[in-house]
């Protein structure tokens, strides 16, 4: 009876265990947003040359959601912020190429289809 105990907990301690390392390599499901998670990124690398109106020779604002998404339908944003640091074209111009996490976050964003 005793061993059936034991053998009953350690079960019990591997299913246990499994489940959080599941929970740990699973994917992950988060959604990004527009509000908490693009703008910012946007507003700190981009508003400077591209605000409304825009400054420095940039042709167009990134100042609101449908700017940043007609940007990346029309204007190959998300090509430009993939280019490799210093390539002609990239963006931010002259300046540093985003983190990865970063440029990341935006397809993602819109993979998921522009959500607020
Ligand atoms: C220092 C000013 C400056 C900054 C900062 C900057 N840009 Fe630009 N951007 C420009 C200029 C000037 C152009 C036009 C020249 C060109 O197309 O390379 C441009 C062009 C673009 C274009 C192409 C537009 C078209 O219709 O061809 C995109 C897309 C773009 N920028 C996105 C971004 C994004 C996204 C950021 C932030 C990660 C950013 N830019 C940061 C100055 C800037």
């Amino acid at each position: 009876m005793k061993k059936l105990l034991i053998l009953f907990f350690s079960f019990l301690f591997m299913s246990c265990a499994n489940d959080s390392e599941s929970d740990l390599t699973g994917p992950v499901p988060i959604k990004i947003s527009y509000n908490s998670d693009v703008k910012p990124i946007i507003q700190s690398n981009c508003l400077f040359c591209h605000t409304n109106p825009p400054q420095n020779g940039a042709p167009m604002s990134l100042v609101t959601l449908l700017d940043v998404r007609n940007a990346i339908e029309n204007r190959g944003l998300l090509d430009r912020i993939s280019r490799p640091q210093g390539a002609p074209g990239m963006m931010p111009n002259g300046g540093t190429r985003l983190p990865q996490t970063s440029i990341d976050i935006i397809i993602k964003w819109r993979d998921d289809g522009f959500l607020d």
